[in-house]
């Protein structure tokens, strides 16, 4: 097998199909800057512990500067027959700085070079999905300081329950993508782990310094264990559940914003910009955004059972199934970056209407919960006001009006502890104004949410 790197103990010439099942090239090239990056760290690092000459490792340092030049223009030939982003930008390397390129590879095998370009490219896009995190943040923190005195219903099984505000319902969203971050952070410990060094599986016989590669690199562990670096993903199945989280979030957002720009809800008013048309019903503005976030969920999850799946039966230490490990992470990301960009405009953008929300207050019995409490002030126990409570409900939703509206003497028949003082208690915004728990929806806690939230996703 003529110009195949790894060519000297075959003899037939290569099958094209095999070619074409084997290569990676056309997906890992996704890492190239990142196999440069690794690279010239390997090369310092030899050329420190005089493996190679400062020489060798300048040449290579250069003509790796060069490639990752002729990548930016567009002008660098990607070539299938050269198997993977690896062994192109290698022979490459060689072709452009002779015998030094052939040196760039002693004491290190594939094995441990795509792990370490795996975790540096991962690394990086876990840092932007943080960076889009924050913008996600920011959008819920404007639309939150408008809403601080908007109230709605809020729901438990998608049924009236107790108002809230808006900004804490908006808050509640904030407070997820913000846990995403803090997960994102705590993986990122164990993406930063160099592999470089740990050879094929077995280390190496070159006296190398792991270490001093993690550090050039912006990192302070090396791995502890050849064979574990080799082999492990786990780097790759938490960022991909990391992905999946921060999809079912935005998946339920989405659902909302659908559910609420309905008109029968009318809760909010899509902006234009995020929504499309009908090509039959001209009265249509669809909201094709939030579908599509809430659809491409799915495929995410998809991409987190794809790798789980892949690396159940494997035996130690690395197989070459593990190159699936690329396709799944790269479409994860595409699609968890694209749909966070898309949330952090859409959220900001999205005009809130606090009228048919305080209509749909009056729906529902929202202020029940409340003439319990207002009961048990007077000395009812729980239990006992639980149940007048609910027997006045019954005989307003016979009426079909609120409870509210219901007149005192009526409401005196269920229990002489009602007076005229119950029908200020009954109001959906001191409703919300007793509760004055920390992380409550009332004004404090909401301006003190929104405090820590905006130091938090600061830029
Ligand atoms: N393209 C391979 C991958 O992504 C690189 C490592 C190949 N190693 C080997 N011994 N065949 O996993």
């Amino acid at each position: 097998q003529a110009g195949k790197l790894w060519g000297g103990r075959f003899e037939g010439e290569s099958l094209q199909a095999v070619e074409a099942f084997t290569e990676s090239v056309s997906f890992d090239n996704a890492l190239a800057f990142h196999d440069i990056r690794g690279s010239q760290a390997h090369a310092r690092m030899l050329a420190a512990q005089g493996v190679i000459s400062s020489d060798d490792a300048a040449s290579i340092v250069a003509g790796l500067d060069q490639i990752r030049g002729e990548i930016e223009r567009g002008e660098f030939v990607w070539r299938v027959e050269r198997e993977d982003v690896h062994m192109n930008i290698e022979a490459r390397l060689t072709e452009l700085v002779g015998d030094a390129g052939k040196r760039l590879h002693t004491g290190r095998s594939r094995n441990d070079q795509v792990a370490l370009d795996f975790r540096l490219f991962v690394d990086e896009r876990l840092a932007d999905w943080a960076r889009l995190l924050k913008a996600v943040i920011r959008s819920f923190l404007a639309q939150a300081r408008e809403h601080v005195e908007t109230l709605l219903p809020g729901c438990t099984h998608f049924q009236p329950a107790q108002p809230v505000t808006l900004a804490q319902h908006l808050l509640a969203y904030a407070w997820m993508f913000s846990r995403d971050i803090e997960r994102i952070e705590d993986c990122r410990k164990r993406v930063q782990i160099s592999p470089l060094g740990a050879g094929a599986l077995a280390g190496t016989t070159y006296p190398l310094n792991p270490l001093a590669v993690a550090q050039d690199l912006g990192w302070e562990r090396a791995f502890a264990n050849s064979m574990d670096a080799v082999s492990d993903r786990d780097f790759v199945l938490e960022s991909l559940f990391i992905g999946s989280v921060v999809m079912a979030h935005l998946s339920r957002l989405s659902e909302e914003i659908i559910l609420w720009a309905a008109p029968q809800f009318g809760f909010v008013t899509l902006p234009d910009a995020y929504a499309t048309g009908s090509s039959i019903m001209p009265q249509k503005k669809n909201p094709d955004v939030a579908e599509l976030t809430r659809g491409k969920t799915g495929r995410v999850y998809g991409d987190l059972m794809s790798l789980l799946t892949t690396v159940k039966g494997l035996p130690m230490t690395y197989n070459r199934d593990l190159q699936e490990d690329k396709e799944p992470f790269i479409d994860c990301d595409r699609t968890v970056s694209m749909s966070l960009t898309m949330a952090a405009g859409m959220v900001a953008a999205l005009v809130y209407k606090p009228e048919p929300m305080a209509a749909a207050l009056k729906k529902g019995f929202l202020n029940a919960t409340e003439l319990a409490d207002y009961l048990v002030t007077k000395g009812l126990p729980f239990r006992d006001a639980h149940e007048v409570t609910g027997k006045l409900v019954k005989m307003a939703e016979v009426r079909g009006v609120g409870l509210e509206d219901l007149p005192l003497a009526e409401m005196q028949l269920q229990s002489a502890l009602i007076e005229a003082d119950v029908y200020p208690v009954l109001d959906c915004r001191a409703a919300v104004e007793r509760r004055k728990i920390p992380g409550g929806p009332g004004r404090a806690s909401v301006l003190h949410q929104i405090a820590t939230l905006t130091a938090l996703a600061a830029e």
